[in-house]
């Protein structure tokens, strides 16, 4: 079954194809990085409107991608070798290839959602195909069940198809750390579509900490790259940060007050006071300074990431740990994993962890299987979907 998956939730326009939920066909990722960039974050409303001009051609490609253009066959026009599109007929409309449409309904940004739903919404009801709505964030988790690609090889998929209890595919029960910009959930899965949350952030994400932190060193956005980039030349132990203490046996986080205290530890390095701006600190800071507060950060928000991974793992014991979302790009994070967890371990290729709408296409596949699909004249994107 070939599913058409489509991604806004945020500041990236993405489609892509994959069949049975496993098999990654096409997989095109607009990033407005680079306009978000000069603000030093997302502007929602800038976002919208750029989905809206990528939207189309990005679904176009993610089909021409999987399954060719229309139009190979063509008739002879004049003496001439050059094809003329005027003259070509269709012999195939890749959209014959399509079984469902599938959409991030939420969370996200509302504007930018609304334009992957509607879409959606529309191309299902001319196309007549099934509507499947995925939340994004059980979404990311998913990544890591895309393990073989026609065009870019994924993973060690071997040409097989899925089967629940090879560990080439994560195994139930599944522990998943899922953390991005938008959220840091621990979720444990005893099936596809039988999941519950054991704990979330109760302030910041992670990938937001990263953002915030970033911004306070004066480093680009987004501020998970940019942020390891300055921690391989900075020293991981020249500071102290504290962790949030929210009890022994919690299984949720806090990252605003970490966030705050790396604030505090420059503006007294920067040699100014708490009331000073984060846009007067890092020119204040020598380089050595900005990588050794960069490393330092790293350090606490993966040991604690970690933390209530292994807590989480000693209590439900998995059989297999994911670690899903942009902030699981981390090569600390995931070295850190490495070095104290002792469970099979499944990593998104680092193109998958993060947003992405391969994830969404093979969620939707699975989310089918339980019957579930959406009225395409009235899904609604919901911009606070809970797990
Ligand atoms: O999953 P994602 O693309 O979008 C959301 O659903 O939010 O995650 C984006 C987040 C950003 O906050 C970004 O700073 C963070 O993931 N991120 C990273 C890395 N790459 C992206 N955080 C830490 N280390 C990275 N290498
Ligand atoms: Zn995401």
């Amino acid at each position: 079954m070939n599913i058409l998956g489509i991604e806004t939730s945020c500041d990236e326009t993405a489609a892509a194809v994959v069949a049975d939920g496993t098999k990654m066909l096409s997989n095109v990722v607009v990033s407005q990085i680079d306009i978000h960039a000069e603000y030093g974050g997302v502007i929602p409303e800038i976002a919208a409107r750029s989905h809206i001009e990528a939207i189309l051609p990005v679904v176009n490609k993610a089909l021409s991608d999987a399954f060719g253009t229309a139009g190979s066959k063509k008739l002879e026009a004049g003496s001439s070798n050059t094809p003329d599109t005027r003259f070509q007929i269709p012999d195939s409309d890749p959209w014959d290839n399509i079984d469902a449409i599938a959409v991030t309904q939420g969370p996200g940004l509302i504007g930018s959602l609304l334009i992957g739903t509607l879409t959606a919404r529309t191309l299902a009801i001319l196309k007549n195909k099934p509507l499947i709505p995925v939340n994004h964030v059980v979404a990311h988790t998913y990544a890591n069940f895309i393990t073989g690609s026609r065009k870019q090889e994924a993973g060690s998929w071997n040409g097989d198809a899925y089967d629940q209890n090879s560990p080439a595919y994560p195994r139930f029960p599944l522990l998943s750390l899922s953390v991005s910009g938008g959220h840091s959930h621990l979720l444990l899965f005893n099936g596809h579509n039988d999941y519950r949350l054991l704990g979330a952030t109760l302030d910041d994400a992670a990938g937001e900490a990263f953002d915030k932190v970033a911004k306070i060193l004066g480093l680009p956005y987004p501020g998970g790259p940019s942020v390891s980039k300055a921690a391989l030349e900075g020293d991981p132990n020249r500071y102290d940060f504290p962790k949030a203490n929210l009890g022994r046996d919690s299984l949720a986080f806090s990252f605003s007050g970490l966030k705050t205290a790396v604030l505090r530890l420059a503006q007294h390095e920067a040699g100014l006071d708490i009331s000073a701006p984060s846009s007067l600190i890092s020119d204040k800071l020598s380089k050595q300074q900005i990588n050794d507060i960069a490393a330092s950060f790293q350090r606490i928000i993966c040991e604690t990431l970690v933390d209530k991974l292994e807590l989480a793992a000693k209590l439900y014991q998995p059989k297999s740990v994911v670690v899903a979302g942009g902030v699981a790009a981390n090569q600390a994070l995931r070295d850190e994993v490495s070095r104290r967890l002792d469970y099979e371990m499944h990593y998104a290729p680092m193109s998958l962890c993060t947003d992405n709408a391969a994830m969404i296409a093979s969620l939707a596949y699975f989310v089918q299987e339980a019957g579930t699909t959406a009225n395409p004249h009235t899904l609604m994107a919901d911009s606070s979907l809970t797990v």
